[in-house]
């Protein structure tokens, strides 16, 4: 008796322990990752939507995950589209942009290339690249969606510890639109660039 009852305890931590999700469509999705209460560790939250793995942000808006790489804690999500092609505003601009919980173990990591557009002045007085050499440029002219940004006020700048690892902040009357680059080549061409979000996550203890 005594024996079964530590059989099933040990079997338990088991589970537990290599509790992983299934598959997501064709995507693997590694723990701690959870797309459910019953797998995962239910602090890193994802959701599996018709066979689309997105992750939520603290506004309510999903963003699709193109890439999760368990080894090195960190998921790529897809900056959100335009909401239209010869305006520039991207569908977040409702709720501010992309926000973070600060209360999960998730941040904006320091490898993604930030581009604003439509900003207003005041964008000026702050240390981003807002001139006319900005890489923000280049995908005015030929990123996909960038047209109707054309000829704004626009700056990029690295994401890096100095910034809010939590938030990309857009507004009307602030800046209404915002792409990213992970991993910024600026030697390649636009349509090279790898568009995404990279988000890091800390392990779990
Ligand atoms: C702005 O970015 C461009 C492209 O990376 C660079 O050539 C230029 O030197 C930068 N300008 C400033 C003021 O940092
Ligand atoms: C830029 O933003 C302002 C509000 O800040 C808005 O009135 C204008 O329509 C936007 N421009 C484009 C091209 O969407
Ligand atoms: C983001 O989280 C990672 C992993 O916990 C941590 O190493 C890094 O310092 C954090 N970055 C910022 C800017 O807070």
């Amino acid at each position: 008796m005594f024996f079964l009852i530590f059989l099933v305890a040990n079997l338990a931590t088991k589970v537990s322990s290599s509790n992983t999700c299934p598959n997501c469509g064709e995507m693997e999705v590694p723990y701690p990752l959870s797309t459910s209460e019953s797998c995962g560790d239910s602090n890193y939250r994802i959701y599996c939507n018709n066979n689309l793995l997105q992750f939520l942000s603290s506004k309510g808006i999903f963003y699709k995950i193109q890439s999760i790489d368990p080894t090195s804690y960190q998921l790529i999500i897809s900056p959100p589209p335009m909401i239209n092609q010869n305006t520039c505003y991207t569908s977040d601009i409702n709720v501010g942009g992309l926000e973070l919980d600060e209360n999960l173990p998730f941040n904006i990591s320091s490898h993604n290339t930030v581009m604003l557009f439509n900003c207003s002045a005041d964008i000026l007085k702050s240390p981003l690249n807002c001139s006319s050499t900005s890489l923000c440029r280049r995908f005015e002219a030929h990123g996909e969606g960038g047209r109707g940004c054309r000829g704004t006020l626009c700056c990029h700048f690295l994401k890096d510890a100095s910034m809010n690892s939590h938030k990309i902040r857009v507004r009307s009357g602030g800046c209404s639109a915002y792409t990213c680059v992970v991993n910024m080549n600026d030697q390649v061409d636009v349509h090279q660039w790898r568009y995404g979000i990279e988000l890091q996550w800390m392990p779990p203890k």
